[in-house]
């Protein structure tokens, strides 16, 4: 087996991925024609033009603009289907998905119509693929603690089915600590946590990330390479950090893929492993990434298998779902 195809291979799992990041154009399209709503291009094409982003802000712009269309409960069970369904071609077999209650709760959708469809596109993906999941719902940081807290309220019906609360949208001037309260409160109420800090932002938000709101994950925090401090504490800790390598280069976080860290980070020992973040946006789902960081960075066989055996490790299945992963990864030979 050449690299490629252990990389096609390896079971996976992904920790970070919008779901509203998944919307294909195509789907897009068809969803915005049954549901009569008017969108600002001619035909696909056009949408693909418009996803030339300069920085995460030009980004969020198009992906809030995007996730409009979607009403109807069938609509983002639609969305999440699509998803699974590129799981099931990349061998992802567990994934921990995003969703922004505020980008649909904002536009008058009910929380149990998205969470619906959700729910039941994971029970299929379950059913059909194998393929198990868990939702984090994310608060968007560029809204106001007090929504957050309201958006907390919202999903406490739905408690049991949601493992975890996270952090997302337009880092910069929206520290963590602007959310240190309702992150205290979600782990009262029984949620694990997670946010995105050091995408765009500083290394000073991972410290926040961490000694404030007390996450179980960083997303992203490609930026703490610049402090060697917090390096040495991520990897003491084995604090994971969910990479999304074709996104920093969509969002210019890096200039080219060469430069890019992931590599660097794994050979001084912090738990990283590889996600697609928005990939309908930014060029690829899980294989896509691999791939293009094994073209810019040449990884071994033992390389690749640490990150996917760190995608097992640092996910909130058992220890003895991640024992099988690593077992399982471990006998693949290229
Ligand atoms: N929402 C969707 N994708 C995001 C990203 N990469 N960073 C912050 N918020 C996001
Ligand atoms: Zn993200």
């Amino acid at each position: 087996m050449n690299h490629l195809a252990l990389i096609q291979a390896m079971p996976k799992a992904e920790l970070h991925v919008h779901i509203e990041g998944t919307f294909e154009p195509e789907l897009m399209f068809e969803i915005a024609q049954r549901n009569h709503i008017q969108i600002p291009y001619q035909n696909i094409e056009e949408v693909r033009q418009a996803y030339n982003f300069h920085n995460l802000q030009s980004f969020l712009d198009i992906y809030y603009a995007g996730a409009k269309v979607l009403i109807h409960e069938q609509d983002f069970y639609d969305l999440a289907w699509a998803y699974f369904k590129k799981c099931h071609a990349d061998h992802v077999v567990h994934t921990e998905i995003f969703f922004d209650p505020q980008t649909h709760t904002e536009r008058g959708i009910a929380f149990e119509t998205f969470f619906n469809g959700f729910q039941r596109a994971c029970q299929d993906a379950k059913s059909e693929f194998g393929i198990s999941s868990h939702l984090i719902m994310c608060f968007l940081r560029h809204l106001s603690e007090q929504e957050a807290f309201e958006t907390l309220e919202q999903a406490l019906p739905f408690k049991d089915q949601i493992i975890a609360v996270g952090l997302d949208s337009s880092e910069m001037g929206h520290p963590p600590e602007k959310f240190q309260r309702v992150f205290a409160a979600a782990a009262e109420a029984g949620f694990l946590l997670v946010a995105h800090a050091g995408e765009e932002g500083p290394p000073e938000y991972v410290w926040q990330a961490l000694d404030l709101l007390k996450v179980n994950r960083i997303d992203h925090g490609v930026r703490s390479e610049e402090d060697s401090q917090l390096l040495a504490r991520l990897a003491k800790e084995q604090m994971p950090l969910t990479v999304c390598p074709l996104s920093n280069l969509k969002l210019c976080v890096v200039d080219d893929m060469q430069q890019h860290n992931i590599q660097r980070l794994l050979q001084q020992g912090l738990c990283v492993m590889v996600n697609s973040d928005d990939p309908a946006y930014f060029g690829g789902y899980m294989n896509d990434n691999f791939i293009a960081i094994q073209n810019a960075l040449n990884l071994s066989e033992a390389e690749l298998k640490q990150l996917a055996v760190n995608s097992f490790n640092a996910s909130f299945i058992s220890a003895a779902e991640k024992k099988h992963w690593a077992e399982t990864i471990a006998k693949l030979s290229v």
